[in-house]
């Protein structure tokens, strides 16, 4: 239950690709009646802006260009109730979720200035507190000072299968080592980058999924969680 006058925190949520981040960052949200933020859909939306509009993003005069004609914004949906992400007011939720997006994104989150472009909105998101956002640099960077912070891994293999399930669904043509390759690929590129590289924070607490359930860790992390909230 959710009182009125309750304290109000930061909850951050980072680790490797397809470690079950954002489910868990939105169960967390929904019962503690917090916002949650998809930091890595911000990232995602600019990476098809840059390919629907040809922009080079080697060159930074392009990439300052483009990035001064991107508005990035969250919408609740009325009928999931969940936050979807719109890239200059159209809604991009799930075509940003292709293979095609997946191939680039690592790269163009690598860019120093599309990283102080997307940090200082989240930034400014989390202000007002009551807040958990999923992402690879969310206690390190974002909010170094959040209450509470997560680092989630799981084997490589659970988390191919998790993906591949989950694209497949959607694409039946996705191949299991497409989805291996590109998650090996992202996990190098997010850990090794000269800008807020994926690490844990020293206070982050680990939370490794690999054999633990959808519910258990959830469990797990809201018992946490109201203890910080108090
Ligand atoms: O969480 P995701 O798979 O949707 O993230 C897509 C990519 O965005 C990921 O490969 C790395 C990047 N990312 C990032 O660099 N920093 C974040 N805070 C979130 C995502």
């Amino acid at each position: 239950m959710i009182f009125a006058g309750m304290k109000k925190i930061i909850i951050t949520i980072d680790g490797w690709s397809s470690c079950g981040k954002s489910t868990l960052a939105k169960q967390l949200a929904k019962e503690l009646g917090y916002a949650y933020v998809d930091s890595g859909a911000m990232y995602r939306a600019i990476t098809l802006y840059f390919l629907r509009n040809h922009v080079n993003w080697q060159d930074e005069k392009q990439v300052k260009t483009a990035l001064a004609d991107i508005t990035i914004g969250f919408k609740l949906n009325d009928k999931t109730h969940e936050s979807e992400i719109y890239l200059n007011e159209e809604n991009v939720e799930y075509v940003i979720r292709d293979l095609v997006i997946a191939e680039k994104v690592s790269e163009v989150a690598a860019i120093k200035e599309v990283r102080t472009f997307a940090v200082a909105q989240q930034q400014k998101m989390g202000e007002l507190k009551g807040i958990v956002m999923d992402g690879r640099d969310i206690g390190t960077t974002v909010f170094p000072n959040a209450e509470l912070k997560f680092f989630m891994t799981a084997d490589i293999a659970v988390r191919v299968e998790r993906r591949y399930v989950e694209m497949f669904e959607k694409n039946p043509n996705t191949s299991i080592d497409d989805v291996k390759a590109n998650l090996e690929m992202r996990d190098y590129i997010d850990s090794n980058r000269e800008i807020s590289p994926l690490r844990k924070a020293d206070d982050a607490i680990e939370l490794d999924n690999t054999s633990l359930g959808i519910e258990e860790q959830l469990a797990m992390a809201l018992r946490i969680a109201r203890q910080k909230i108090g």
